[in-house]
C-alpha cells in the first residue's frame, strides 16, 4: 500500500507527528475502552478462524441465500467487501441485506427471495435494541416461521452483546443460534471480528487474506495521514471527498462514511465525508470539484490492477484501439488526481488490487486513521452521542402516530 501525500502541500510539523504517534500507542496499549477492534489482526487464532469458517460452511451448506439483518456498523462493513469483490464465491449463498431501512419495498424483495430459497437469516445487533433492526426482524422471524415451522429456530442466527437486550430474549424463548457482538468494539470498527467475518464466511470470502492485509498495513505512515487531514481541517476543508474508480466501491464508500462521519463529527468538528465514483461521478459533480467553493480535499483510493478487462477495439480509434479498458482507468485516475490537484488538497492512498488482502489494508489503515484524527480533534472517536436526538423525535412521533389511527379507529 502506497500513501502520495505529495499534492496536498502540507508539511506536518515534527510535534504534531509526535502527538499522533503518540495516539497511535495510546489506541495500541489495550487500556483504552472500545479498543478490541484494533488487535483483531493479532488475536483471530488459527483455531478460531478455523472454528468461525466451520460454523460459516455449516451455514452455507443448509441455505442458497442468507439474509443479513442490520444497519450502520453492523451491515455496512460485509456489504462494503461482498460488493467491492462482486460478491458471492461460486456455490456459496447469494447475501442479502435487510433492516437498513424503514422502505416496505426493499423488505418485500426480500421475503419473495426468502419464500423462492432455501433461506438462513442472522440479526446483527450490538445493541439489540436498534429500530430498523428489530422491524425487519420480526417481519423475517415470523416469514420464516411460517415456511419452516419449528425448523426455522435452525435457520435463524443471532449476534448481539452477552447483555440483556430483546435479541438476547429471543435467543433464550427460541433457542436460536447466539454469536457474541465483542463488547469492547463498536459498530463501525467491527468490520474485522465476527460481525464482518461471518457473513463474509458463509459468503466464500477469503478471510484469513483480509485479515493478512490488515496485518500489513504501513504503520509508520498513519501519523502522516491523520496529521495531514487535520490540518486541512484547519486550514478550512470542511469537506473530504473520498474518490475511486470502480462502481464496485461504492458500497466501501458507504463504510468508508460512517466510519469517518461518526467518528470525527462531533463537538462542531470534523470534515463531512463525501463519496464519489469516478468517471460517472465526473459527469456530475466535476465541475463543482474543478471550479466551484474549494471547501474539500480529496483522498482518492486508486488501485494498480483489476482481474477482469476487455481490449478496445481499433474502431474506437487511434488514441484507444488496443489498449484494455483497465488501462484507460489507470490514465483516468492519474489525470483526475493531477487536475484536481490544482485546485484541491489531493491524497493518494494506491493500493495493488480489489482483492481480500488490499482490501484489509485499506480497512485497517482508514480505521487507525479515523481513530487517531478524531483524537488530534480532541474528541471521543468512540461515541456517538448526537444520533439520540433524531431517534427520539421519531419515537415520539411514532407514539403520537398510534394513538391518533387508534382514536380514529375507535
Ligand atoms: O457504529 C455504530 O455504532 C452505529 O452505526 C451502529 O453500528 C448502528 O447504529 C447499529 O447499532 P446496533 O448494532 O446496536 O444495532
Amino acid at each position: 500500500m502506497n500513501i502520495d501525500l505529495s499534492k496536498t502541500k502540507m508539511p506536518v510539523p515534527k510535534d504534531m507527528k509526535e502527538l499522533a504517534d503518540t495516539y497511535l500507542k495510546q489506541l495500541q496499549s489495550g487500556r483504552m475502552e472500545n479498543t478490541g477492534w484494533v488487535f483483531l489482526p493479532d488475536t483471530w487464532t488459527d483455531e478460531a478462524l478455523s472454528d468461525l469458517q466451520k460454523t460459516a460452511d455449516a451455514i452455507a451448506a443448509k441455505c442458497t441465500l442468507f439474509i443479513v439483518i442490520g444497519i450502520g456498523g453492523s451491515y455496512l462493513g460485509a456489504k462494503a467487501i461482498l460488493d467491492a469483490l462482486g460478491h458471492s464465491r461460486k456455490g456459496r449463498p447469494q447475501i442479502r441485506f435487510a433492516g437498513y431501512s424503514l422502505a416496505g419495498t426493499q423488505l418485500r424483495r426480500i421475503v419473495t427471495a426468502l419464500q423462492e430459497q432455501e433461506t438462513c437469516l442472522c440479526v446483527i445487533s450490538k445493541s439489540g435494541t436498534t429500530m430498523e433492526t428489530l422491524l425487519a426482524y420480526s417481519i423475517l422471524k415470523e416469514q420464516m416461521f411460517a415456511k419452516y415451522g419449528e425448523a426455522a429456530k435452525e435457520r435463524i442466527f443471532v449476534m448481539t452483546e452477552p447483555k440483556d437486550n430483546p435479541l438476547r430474549k429471543d435467543v433464550r424463548d427460541f433457542g436460536f443460534t447466539a454469536f457474541d457482538h465483542p463488547t469492547d468494539i463498536g459498530g463501525r470498527f467491527s468490520i474485522l471480528s465476527i460481525v464482518g467475518l461471518l457473513p463474509l464466511a458463509v459468503a466464500g470470502i477469503d478471510i484469513r487474506a483480509l485479515l493478512q492485509g490488515a496485518a500489513d498495513i504501513p504503520v509508520d505512515r498513519l501519523a502522516d495521514y491523520a496529521c495531514t487531514r487535520v490540518l486541512l481541517q484547519r486550514s478550512g476543508k470542511a469537506v473530504e471527498v473520498f474518490t475511486y474508480f470502480s462502481t464496485d466501491l461504492k458500497s466501501f464508500g458507504e463504510w468508508i462514511r460512517q466510519l469517518f462521519g461518526e467518528t470525527e463529527g462531533k463537538a462542531g468538528k470534523g470534515a463531512y465525508p463525501a463519496c464519489l465514483c469516478f468517471t460517472p461521478d465526473l459527469h456530475s459533480i466535476g465541475q463543482f470539484l474543478q471550479q466551484g467553493n474549494p471547501i474539500y480535499l480529496e483522498t482518492m483510493i486508486q488501485y494498480e490492477t483489476a482481474p477482469d478487462d476487455f481490449t478496445i477495439p481499433a474502431e474506437a480509434g487511434d488514441l484507444y484501439g488496443g489498449l484494455t479498458l483497465e488501462q484507460i482507468n489507470r490514465c483516468a485516475e492519474t489525470g483526475v488526481a493531477k487536475a484536481h490537484a490544482e485546485v484541491a488538497p489531493v491524497v493518494v492512498l494506491q493500493i495493488e488490487r480489489l482483492d481480500e488482502y488490499c482490501l484489509g489494508q485499506l480497512i485497517y489503515f482508514l480505521e487507525l486513521n479515523a481513530a487517531i484524527s478524531a483524537m488530534l480533534l480532541d474528541v471521543n472517536p468512540f461515541d456517538q452521542p448526537g444520533v439520540e436526538n433524531y431517534k427520539r423525535e421519531i419515537r415520539q412521533l411514532v407514539a403520537e402516530s398510534r394513538s391518533t389511527s387508534f382514536s380514529t379507529i375507535g
